[in-house]
């Protein structure tokens, strides 16, 4: 048994979970599935049917039809990438995609279903084959709730909702536990544990128009840069084409896959003048370039939010969008005062997904033994330098079950690690002393909206060098501003400000490392656009980029690409 830490409680768990969203609730179904030995432990700063996976909506890719194949799969998934995915790495994701969507059938996920009763597929960008599964267009509500039902039929599962992790603890080279806020009480304790997982998903909340909810501040991927695990391709942040204005709130990509149009101020379908094969079905890091060069050149609609696009629904008719499409029916109406079946949608780009994240191999390994990752804060080389609509889903199926199985398995073998008194003391004083205690005269607000604006101005759809280098330099203003600031409420219960304080906190670094990744990569190379660099350049950049924690700030390394029956070429649509 682990020497109890006598500073604060401890709690002690085999197989500690971080995030309980689509990838750590499918991790903790596999962990606990492995053997009933192991004991799992699954944290979370929200209740779990309350994390983004949540927001989901086209669905998940799988390969299920004669007529499709894991190799056209594995094809799309890395033409869309712009070749920067892992092909080994794809070709295994694409091969267990198919058993993950059976098994949420199996635990009673209500599939949209063919008339001869089949799991139903749509169409969506960038895949040459309708393989999107769907639940109407609220896939990721329904497969959260089937994951959450499912795992709380295992008594060797326990959840934690609403306790903030803060820090990771290494020993040696071993994960030894982490540090966690209770947010009921304030008070913090250490959870030991053989091994962890890290599903704490994705930071575009770093931006102001974004389809991710609040929690979206990318905590694990800072705790794990913190604790000496390198992020990976960074620079690579997807802008999903058809966020609604004003609010930034998703409309799935499954609107286009049944058969909506893109159009411009003129009446125009203008996707025909930048991938006239897939036109509206062009993965989203060519349509999101088209939309803005539309909006820049003065094509957009104009409105009391700026300029934008319209997403055109109407000849779909009333009968297949409340069947198909039944929840941007709703916040169309309830949130832009627009009904789709009468009108346009006004829409335009909105931060949406982050490819980069935790530097983890296909076993989901990270450097740091007994440390893995899943989900969208890992960056297992799936998607490269952009993501296809509904492959994220599916990721977060394949290598949650992955991550699972391989820490449980890990904590059968292998005993817990010291926890060291002194990584505690110091992060109970950056908490509670130079965080809540700080009297500065700096608020929390002002400096996050402040970084958000920075990024949307200058790390946005299009990017330039100087852009990019007055942005890391503003960005480390405020890293220096955020050490003079005041956290107004005190209290120990349910202390939001204190949260949001630490959620800027952890941005403040991501923003400087995508910053960083962005401005040394000089090449366009999918959802990264070097205006100032606008080719790609396979002979200089065909290479994943490592960030690694430094005094001074993200120290970059590269490594190469895994390249097996693909080579890249050009990328037409
Ligand atoms: O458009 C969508 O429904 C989003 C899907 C995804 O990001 O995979």
């Amino acid at each position: 048994m682990p020497k109890p830490v006598k500073l604060m409680e401890t709690l002690i768990h085999d197989v500690v979970i971080i995030g309980a969203g689509m990838a750590g609730l499918r991790a903790a179904i596999a962990a606990a599935n492995l053997s009933n030995k192991v004991d799992v432990a699954v944290i979370s700063k929200v209740y779990p049917v309350r994390s983004h996976s949540v927001c989901a909506q086209g669905g998940s890719a799988a390969m299920l039809r004669e007529g499709d194949s894991n190799d056209l799969h594995a094809w799309d998934t890395i033409k869309g990438s712009d070749f920067l995915a892992d092909q080994d790495v794809v070709e295994y994701f694409v091969k267990q995609a198919p058993q993950e969507i059976i098994a949420l059938d199996h635990w009673g996920c209500p599939w949209s279903r063919t008339k001869d009763g089949k799991i139903n597929q749509r169409p969506f960008g960038g895949h040459s084959f309708p393989r999107a599964c769907f639940a109407a267009d609220m896939t990721g509500f329904y497969e959260m709730h089937t994951l959450d039902g499912k795992a709380k039929t295992y008594d060797n599962i326990k959840f934690f909702d609403e306790w903030f992790a803060t820090s990771l603890i290494i020993d040696d080279g071993f994960v030894a536990g982490l540090t966690a806020l209770e947010l009921k009480t304030g008070r913090m304790m250490i959870f030991r544990a053989k091994a962890i997982i890290m599903a704490t998903g994705g930071y575009a909340r770093i931006y102001e128009f974004t389809t991710f909810s609040h929690t979206a501040t990318g905590d694990g991927m800072t705790m794990a840069y913190r604790a000496g695990v390198p992020l990976k391709d960074m620079e690579f942040i997807q802008f999903h084409p058809t966020g609604m204005v004003p609010s930034g709130i998703l409309i799935t990509g499954g609107a286009r896959g049944e058969g909506g149009y893109l159009i411009n101020a003129k009446g125009e379908r203008f996707m025909k003048h930048y991938a006239p094969e897939k036109m509206e079905l062009a993965p989203r890091d060519i349509v999101s370039r088209a939309e803005t060069t539309e909006i820049e050149e003065g094509r957009g609609f104009n409105g009391p939010y700026g300029p934008y696009i319209a997403l055109d629904l109407r000849h779909l008719g009333e009968e297949k969008i409340n069947e198909r499409l039944p929840l941007i029916r709703d916040v169309a109406i309830k949130l832009s005062g627009v009904d789709p079946v009468r009108e346009p949608i006004p829409i335009k780009p909105a931060a949406h997904y982050s490819m980069g994240g935790i530097h983890a191999n296909i076993k989901t390994e990270t450097p740091i033994s007994g440390f893995y990752t899943a989900g969208e804060c890992a960056c297992l080389n799936v998607h490269g330098a952009n993501r296809l609509g509904t492959n994220s889903t599916s990721d977060c199926l394949v290598f949650g079950t992955v991550a699972g199985e391989e820490a449980a398995k890990f904590s059968l073998s292998h005993d817990y690690r010291d926890v060291s008194i002194g990584n505690v003391l110091s992060e109970e004083k950056r908490i509670f002393d130079e965080i809540l205690g700080s009297e500065g005269d700096e608020k929390v607000p002002v400096i996050r909206d402040e970084l958000r604006r920075i990024m949307s101005e200058k790390a946005w759809v299009f990017r330039k060098g100087n852009g990019l280098e007055s942005a890391l330099k503003a960005v480390q203003e405020l890293k220096k501003r955020y050490k003079n600031i005041r956290v107004e409420d005190k209290d120990s219960q349910f202390n939001t400000d204190l949260v949001g304080a630490l959620q800027l906190d952890f941005t403040l670094d991501l923003s400087e490392i995508t910053i960083s990744a962005a401005l040394a990569r000089t090449e366009s190379r999918g959802a990264h656009t070097r205006l100032d660099y606008p080719k790609r350049d396979d002979e200089n950049w065909l290479k994943h980029s490592l960030a690694y924690w430094s005094k001074e700030g993200p120290e970059l390394r590269y490594i190469p690409v895994t390249i097996a029956k693909w080579p890249p070429s050009a990328r037409t649509y």
